[in-house]
């Protein structure tokens, strides 16, 4: 072999050992950087003698290229490990500096707290709760079944059309949507067949609305059943002064109006005395003392048949009311839609 070749190939050598304890030892991403264009880049001593190259007899050539090769590869291997373990040991630094102890206390003593609505409807579901009765979970998806036919709602029901529910583009076209009001949970505690009920139904429900000062399309109701042997308007009228004292305060007194909802028979709605004026007539409650807040009534015979109860033996009452509502009444909040822009200067006065 020429005298010549051995030395390149011996410098080739030196350069790997050279390269490698460099690499191995590099700290940085930007000291990585140079090592690169000093071992691997257009002017370092492997580019040299890659341009020698031409000047050499074949089979010299074909040795110290293929050398060549294999000490690039090596080097470009290098490079890369110590690249992958300067970006892991970046990322565990930045981990480990991002860190933020949720649980530690705020020493200024600003805390987060439970957003009204939810605040609100613990303490129905305490009232409740309070008067034996048990906390029911519904579906947000419902199929028709158990949101319109079941509670006896008509198949031309304007809450039926594309315009006013949300239907899902799943199962048979128009079947499925997301619930309209808590409603459908009373199909589904009768359909337990598990009696007496005296169960509460708090949740979110959707409706295609516009958002306005007065509503959301999506918001929050709470539904009630009864249903017992011997359950009459008498269990409804005293159910409802009761939780509606609890909740606005002793001084409030309620009254039921004829009203109209398909799953109850006799229906009403009922109002509570203004909150504002206690009743004498104010700005609020437009002068009438009064304010409306739910629907209420006796469980429709159809509404127990269809879930095959026995009619003879039981009857029951209902009554749903929206939560956010009852919110923005008892707070005398102008603009419902305050409760959803999570501003912290809104939230954090309740
Ligand atoms: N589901 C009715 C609505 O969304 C509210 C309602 C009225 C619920 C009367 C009831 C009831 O349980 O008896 O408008």
């Amino acid at each position: 072999m020429e005298e010549n070749i051995k030395t390149i190939l011996a410098t080739l050598d030196d350069i790997v050992s050279k390269a490698s304890s460099a690499f191995d030892a590099v700290n940085d991403l930007s000291e990585l950087a140079s090592l690169e264009s000093l071992y691997l880049g257009k002017k370092s001593a492997l580019s040299e003698i890659k341009k020698e190259l031409s000047a050499l007899e074949v089979d010299s050539k074909k040795i110290v290229g293929e050398k060549l090769n294999v000490v690039r590869e090596v080097l470009e291997q290098k490079a890369r490990e110590a690249k992958e373990l300067l970006e892991a040991a970046k990322l565990a630094k930045q981990i480990e500096e991002d860190i933020c102890d949720v649980t530690e206390v705020d020493i200024d003593g600003v805390y987060g707290h439970l957003h009204l609505v939810t605040q609100i409807r613990q303490e129905l579901e305490d009232i409740f709760l309070g008067l034996g009765y048990e906390i029911a979970e519904g579906n947000e998806i419902e199929s028709d079944w158990y949101n319109f036919t079941a509670l006896n709602v008509d198949f031309d029901h304007p809450a039926r059309t594309m315009q006013d529910s949300f239907y899902l583009d799943t199962g048979e076209n128009g079947s499925i949507l997301l619930r309209t009001h808590t409603s459908p949970v009373q199909v589904h505690l009768l359909e337990r067949g598990q009696f007496p009920i005296y169960a509460i139904c708090p949740g979110r429900v959707y409706r295609r609305d516009t958002a306005d000062p007065r509503h959301l399309p999506v918001f929050h109701q709470i539904e009630g059943l009864v249903v017992d042997e011997g359950i009459g308007f008498a269990d409804l009228r005293g159910t409802v002064e009761v939780s509606m004292q609890a909740i606005f305060g002793s001084e409030t007194r309620t009254r039921l109006r004829p009203g109209y909802f398909p799953f109850t028979e006799p229906s009403a709605e009922f109002d509570i005395t203004c909150v504002i004026c206690k009743g004498e007539g104010c700005r609020t409650c437009g002068g009438q003392g009064w304010i409306e807040l739910g629907g209420c009534g006796l469980v429709h015979p159809n509404v127990l048949s269809a879930s095959n109860v026995d009619t003879d033996r039981y009857s029951g009452f209902a009554f749903g009311f929206g939560i956010d509502r009852l919110a923005i009444m008892r707070h005398n909040i102008l603009d419902i839609r305050y409760l959803i822009e999570n501003d912290i200067r809104f939230l954090s006065q309740f």
